[in-house]
């Protein structure tokens, strides 16, 4: 029996196809149902940001995550598959036709993702403020509470349309089969079982 953390939203039902096609049944949750069980998997439904915590204390055996957020985080966990599907990019985005200029004294990024953030300047050895934010992101430039943002960029829209545009790219990102370090010792069978089946609908 394995339990996995599924991320809501598009993801969770992504891989609950990729499920559904390995075992020729449907997996779906009832409702408004957080929990799923079946004879093999029990399936938690979690908030994104959530999903390695439940793998990293191993209430979850398993589980799906972007790269980005694993990355942002750090929690220490087996990172297993890329499951190539929500590939995005962590950029920094600026008004568009602003210099990016990183000797320009007293900068100001925005970001929900601090750590990426501060790592980017960091290596950089540029000093900025990091000013957090948990979503819009893309509002900071536009009325002056930083010079610039990181955040994920999918399409471009919603960058494009609050005229702002990537001067930089920090990383690709998609989502990530993840185990727990101790399951994936312990029910090692089950985790490289699952492993094998979902990398054969992935990669063929
Ligand atoms: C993400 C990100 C951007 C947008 C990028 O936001 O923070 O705002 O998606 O996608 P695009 O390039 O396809 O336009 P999300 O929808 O996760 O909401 P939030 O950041 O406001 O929480």
């Amino acid at each position: 029996m394995l339990t996995v953390a599924l991320p809501k939203g598009r993801i969770a039902k992504d891989t609950l196809e990729i499920f559904g096609k390995i075992f020729g049944k449907e997996f779906k949750f009832d409702d408004r149902k957080l929990i799923l069980k079946t004879p093999n998997f029990t399936f938690l439904l979690v908030r994104n940001q959530d999903v390695a915590t439940y793998v990293y204390h191993q209430a979850a055996d398993i589980g799906v995550v972007g790269l980005d957020t694993l990355e942002e985080q750090g929690l220490d966990v087996v990172r297993l598959l890329d499951l190539k599907k929500g590939v995005c990019k962590v950029s920094i985005g600026m008004k568009k036709g602003e210099k990016f200029d990183l000797n320009k004294p007293d900068l100001k990024v925005a970001s929900k993702m601090v750590n990426i953030t501060k790592r980017y300047f960091q290596e950089k050895a540029v000093s900025v403020e990091i000013i957090k934010l948990y979503g819009s992101i893309e509002l900071a430039p536009l009325i002056g509470l930083a010079d610039m943002i990181v955040d994920v960029v999918e399409t471009g829209a919603t960058m494009k349309q609050n005229g702002l545009e990537v001067v930089a790219d920090i990383m690709t990102s998609s989502t990530y089969l993840i185990a727990n370090k101790n399951s994936y010792i312990a029910k090692k069978d089950e985790v490289l079982d699952i492993y094998e089946k979902i990398n054969k609908v992935i990669n063929g």
